[in-house]
């Protein structure tokens, strides 16, 4: 407890004598209470949290309301008692004595309070940390700060003055990247059903991210994916220059060049295209690729596979559904919807009134990429499909921009904590 042995006395007579031994009293007395205060809260920054933050606050608190409450409060009593009982003569004095003690207590009440909510923040080291024969000794330096002396052995003790009016040092635990939760829980839905993790170089050739996927060389389709080349390849046959590979899918050929069936590989990656950036679109993205090769696999099997993972990533009432589309390398080929998850159905903004959003590709796979890899397509068949990652964390936690998660802003990234 606080021990209050300062009551402001009467003053008979009001001379400077008379007034310095008043004030340097008071002062005395301030300073004493004020380290009092110190090792108490030093004391109760040592307890368990939840002991030392209940203690901290009161502490702090009948601290300030001794000195500064407005009614008896001390700084009130020397206005009243001082202050106000002197003679005219004596008033000015007496008032710029008190405004200096006045301004000097608040900013050490303010310190303290400061220092009161940093160690209810952080607390202190336990005290066995602290050399046991010689106790670090933290020394009020007005407003410049905290002067921590002797005792520590330990780096808590600073041999500097410490401000303690600064922020204090707190590091915030970093979260993981919102796209590559929505990635691993990708993942995580796929090694669930048995698929395994497959990965594929970023700069890849025209032969594993075109030709070997049945974009013959100068065919159309190509078009669709605004490639990013790498300059001087020229002399190069057209199947050894090197791209930014625009998917996944070249993952694909690598897996069934190095497994034979049956194949169920995830493949995961970023992935670039000459795409001008805007709330939809980013020159470099990631993708997650899905691919399983055996004996009988149907069109039956890639829509279960589908319509589980969407439900396992959206909640289990979300609905798929599949529409005719075209990609070189799969036949027949189909686009996958789900139904809104944000609307349900009902039609809104984001799913343009449809109820429907569409989130990937997919088919079964062509004969002919088959036939680059050696697999018999009389024997074998199988599904692949493809996703932007970006995309499915967008409409998991409606982000509107696909920008913001590039911006490496901690006010949206924290959100995923
Ligand atoms: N690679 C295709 C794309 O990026 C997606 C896809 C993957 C389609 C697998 C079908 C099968 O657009």
């Amino acid at each position: 407890m606080m021990t209050t042995t300062y009551t402001v006395p009467k003053l008979e007579t009001f001379t400077t004598d008379v007034l310095d031994k008043a004030f340097a009293e008071v002062a005395a007395s301030f300073e004493n209470e004020l380290s009092t205060l110190k090792q108490e809260l030093k004391h109760h920054g040592t307890l368990s949290e939840g002991a030392s933050r209940s203690k901290i606050e009161p502490t702090w608190k009948a601290f300030r309301d001794r000195w500064l409450a407005r009614t008896n409060g001390v700084l009130a009593q020397l206005n009243d008692d001082w202050l106000k009982a002197a003679p005219g003569q004596s008033k000015r004095e007496v008032g710029s004595r008190l405004n200096v003690f006045k301004s000097r207590v608040e900013t050490e009440v303010a310190s303290a309070k400061q220092y009161a909510d940093s160690l209810a923040l952080h607390g202190l080291p336990p005290v066995s940390e602290i050399d046991s024969n010689q106790t670090a000794n933290y020394e009020y330096m007005g407003s410049g700060g905290i002067k921590v002396s002797g005792g520590a052995k330990t780096s808590f003790a600073p041999s500097a003055p410490v401000d303690i009016t600064l922020p204090g040092i707190r590091k915030p635990l970093g979260v993981k990247h919102p796209v590559l939760q929505v990635l691993d829980e990708l993942i995580d839905v796929f090694v669930k059903m048995g698929y395994s993790v497959a990965e594929g170089p970023e700069v890849e050739s025209d032969y594993y991210n075109f030709e070997a996927l049945n974009f013959p060389p100068n065919h159309p389709a190509r078009d669709t994916q605004d490639t990013l080349f790498i300059a001087d390849q020229q002399k190069k046959q057209q199947r050894d220059r090197l791209v930014l590979r625009t998917h996944t899918s070249p993952v694909q050929i690598r897996s069934m060049e190095k497994m034979r069936p049956p194949v169920r590989v995830i493949c995961p990656g970023k992935v670039h295209r000459n795409d001008a950036m805007d709330a939809t679109h980013s020159p470099v993205f990631h993708q997650i690729e899905g691919l399983c090769v055996d004996t009988n696999i149907t069109f039956a099997d890639l829509k279960g596979t589908l319509d589980h993972a969407m439900k396992a990533m959206f909640g289990s009432s979300v609905k798929t559904a599949f529409r005719p589309s075209f990609f070189p390398f799969t036949e027949p080929s189909a686009e996958v919807m789900i139904s809104c998850p944000f609307c349900g159905g009902k039609g809104c903004r984001p799913c343009k009134q449809s109820g429907w959003i569409e989130l990937l590709g997919s088919g079964m796979v062509d004969p002919n990429v088959f036939n680059f890899v050696d697999y018999d397509p009389k024997k074998y068949s199988g599904f692949a499909f493809g996703m932007g990652v970006e995309r499915v964390a967008m409409m998991k936690y409606g982000v509107d921009d696909i920008q913001q998660f590039y911006l490496g802003d901690t006010r949206f990234l924290s959100q995923f904590g």
